[in-house]
């Protein structure tokens, strides 16, 4: 893969960079996206499964599909790509910003990542926010063991807040970093897809990586169309040479 030579440049400078994620980050380790073809709103109705009103309505099918997609997050290999993310961090001040709920950055051993729409890996009672567990249940519908109410995933739901302290890391390090990296999103969902704008407008070098790439013209200065677990490691690969 060829990247631009003033990507090469920039990254030998160490640059202070912000890599944010979308479900494609996670396609090549066999996790299904959401929007393309064969992804899970193809086959899933969303607002039964990702909205308030739709987990109370259907709250047993709800919780049956966040708990396999933890135990599919739990167990499924951080491809090459999130390996490179790590390596990128011992040269240079990396940020992730995530939009993802499967815990694989952090199971890959990215040290500074902020989970935009939640995670996959806890979870809480609707009714009283007690924490509790999905992951390992095996009887549904799973209630709280101190009220009696269902047990939701700790992820952000359509008509929901972003968490406060992620969303505001977010923003302060897309607005001071002189790169920024746009991998693998559709960027459809708000606040995230705002992010690219605001870091070009900051004056960074903006670059996504999709081989469907999606942001509008004039938002990334250099896109390549590749793989996420082929792009990221040829970054890597042009520090060493
Ligand atoms: P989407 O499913 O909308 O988009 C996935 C993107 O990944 C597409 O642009 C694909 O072209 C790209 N892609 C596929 N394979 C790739 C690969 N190997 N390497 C790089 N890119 C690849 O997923 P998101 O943009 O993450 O929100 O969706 C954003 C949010 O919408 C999700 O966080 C979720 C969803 O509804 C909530 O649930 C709140």
């Amino acid at each position: 893969m060829t990247l631009p030579p003033r990507l090469i440049s920039l990254l030998r400078e160490r640059p202070r960079t912000v890599v944010h994620t979308g479900a494609g980050m996670s396609a090549e380790s066999g996790i299904a996206t959401f929007r393309s073809s064969g992804g899970m709103w193809d086959r899933l109705d969303l607002m039964d499964l990702a909205t308030p009103d739709g987990f109370l309505r259907h709250t047993e099918a709800s919780q049956r599909w966040y708990a396999q997609r933890m135990q599919q997050a739990q167990t499924v290999t951080p491809h090459a790509g999130y390996d490179a993310l790590v390596h990128l961090e011992h040269e240079m001040p990396v940020t992730i910003v995530t939009q993802n709920v499967d815990g694989l950055h952090h199971r890959a051993g990215s040290s500074t990542v902020h989970e935009l729409h939640g995670t996959l890996r806890t979870a809480h009672c609707f009714a009283c926010g007690h924490p509790s567990h999905l992951a390992d249940a095996t009887d549904f519908p799973v209630h709280c063991t101190t009220c009696g109410g269902f047990i939701r995933p700790d992820v952000v739901w359509f008509g929901e807040m972003l968490p406060e302290a992620a969303l505001s890391a977010a923003f302060a390090a897309t607005e001071t970093c002189a790169l920024f990296l746009h991998v693998g999103t559709s960027s459809n969902v708000y606040p995230a897809a705002s992010l690219p704008g605001l870091a070009r407008d900051a004056g960074a070098m903006v670059v996504e990586i999709n081989p469907e790439p999606g942001l509008p013209h004039g938002v990334a200065h250099y896109t390549l169309p590749h793989p996420a677990g082929q792009a990221l490691p040829a970054l890597v690969n042009a520090l060493r040479t």
